[in-house]
């Protein structure tokens, strides 16, 4: 490394100190439920808490729930501080997501934060993934372990979309960062979506390929979702023009990551990233043309997780309800 490293390092430190602080995305307005989403499904299962800011999304064995913005964002930064149930949790999914499946169902967009649920005495997993316009058969999935117990407190899960990059933060630490690539072509999700927040029934899939499933002795699950953050530009659905005079200037939303969050965003991964679609060889003999293979990391990946989850057969855009305000149908995709 020599002079050059340590120069490079001292800088790095001092981008460190002089970062806005991480806290500086909690400066965004916290919108009231109702402002900013509708209930989904679920009936009962969804109760919006009396401060009108904190929502309950439940599931018991007559159905899971959810909810939904009323608009739709072409880029935009996407939050919320979630708690995750706790305990015995195998086979049940909690979601954080865009989609615009309800619209475009051959070629639809989405961007994922999923929860999966574990046995008793084993942490959530979170999962991250993309589709662009339908781009379903090419599952762009990771999956990491946390460095705290999602289910004991609330942590601020956001998704920072623009025109050029998808990156996924876990309180303000950005834990993957997508870059458009030309070779990407359409799979980088470029159309208006809606925003999504869900708990349901995975049993098929969700723990260790289905080996577990979801135990209604423990039920309800519920999930608490707080301090939820739109801010994007809205889109109207009709014209579908972006109305976005001040969506992208302010200073608090993310425009990218920093050098010093790049640091923290390699340890994280080095230390919690348990699987990468890029490594899957069962799946994709080729990797696709984005990702760029460190040995290292395909030696350490190897050791975990062996199962793939839903191995390309999952879902195909419309997984949790058949269309908006009619009745939810649950996961019946797979
Ligand atoms: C999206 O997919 C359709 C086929 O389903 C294709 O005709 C179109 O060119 C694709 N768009 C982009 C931007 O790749």
């Amino acid at each position: 490394m020599g002079l050059g490293g340590g120069l490079v390092t001292f800088f790095l430190c001092l981008l460190f100190f002089a970062a806005p602080s991480a806290s500086s995305t909690n400066l965004l307005p916290i919108i009231p439920f109702d402002e900013g989403y509708a209930p989904l499904f679920g009936d009962n299962n969804l109760v919006i808490h009396r401060d009108g800011k904190t929502v309950h999304l439940s599931l018991d064995e007559r159905t899971g729930s959810g909810f939904v913005s009323h608009d739709l964002y072409l880029h935009g930064y996407f939050s919320a501080s979630i708690k995750l149930p706790a305990d015995y949790t195998a086979g049940v999914v909690v979601a954080f997501y865009m989609s615009n499946g309800d619209m475009f169902q051959n070629n639809h967009d989405e961007i994922d934060f999923e929860f999966l649920g574990n046995i008793r005495g084993k942490d959530w997993r979170i999962q991250t993934n993309v589709y662009g316009n339908g781009s379903t058969s090419i599952g762009r999935e990771e999956r990491y372990g946390l460095w705290f117990d999602p289910a004991e407190d609330f942590h601020q899960y956001s998704i920072l979309w623009t025109d050029s990059q998808i990156i996924f933060y876990v309180d303000n630490v950005p834990i993957r960062e997508i870059k458009r690539t030309e070779s990407m072509g359409g799979d980088f999700p470029s159309k208006p979506m809606t925003l999504y927040a869900t708990i349901w029934d995975a049993s098929d899939w969700a723990t260790n390929g289905g080996k577990y499933r979801v135990n209604y002795k423990y039920a309800p699950y519920v999930a608490e979702f707080s301090d939820l953050v739109l801010h994007g530009c809205a889109v109207d659905p009709i014209e579908h023009e972006a109305k976005c005079d001040n969506a992208q200037t302010s200073k608090a939303v993310p425009t990218g990551v920093t050098p010093a969050q790049r640091i923290k965003m390699e340890n994280f991964r080095k230390k919690h990233m348990t699987y990468s679609y890029c490594y899957d060889k069962v799946r994709y003999k080729v990797p696709p043309t984005e990702c760029v293979i460190n040995p290292q990391e395909a030696e350490r990946l190897r050791k975990f997780d062996p199962v793939t989850f839903g191995g390309g057969r999952r879902r195909h855009g419309k997984r949790h309800y058949r269309s908006r305000g009619s009745q939810a149908e649950e996961a019946a995709a797979f």
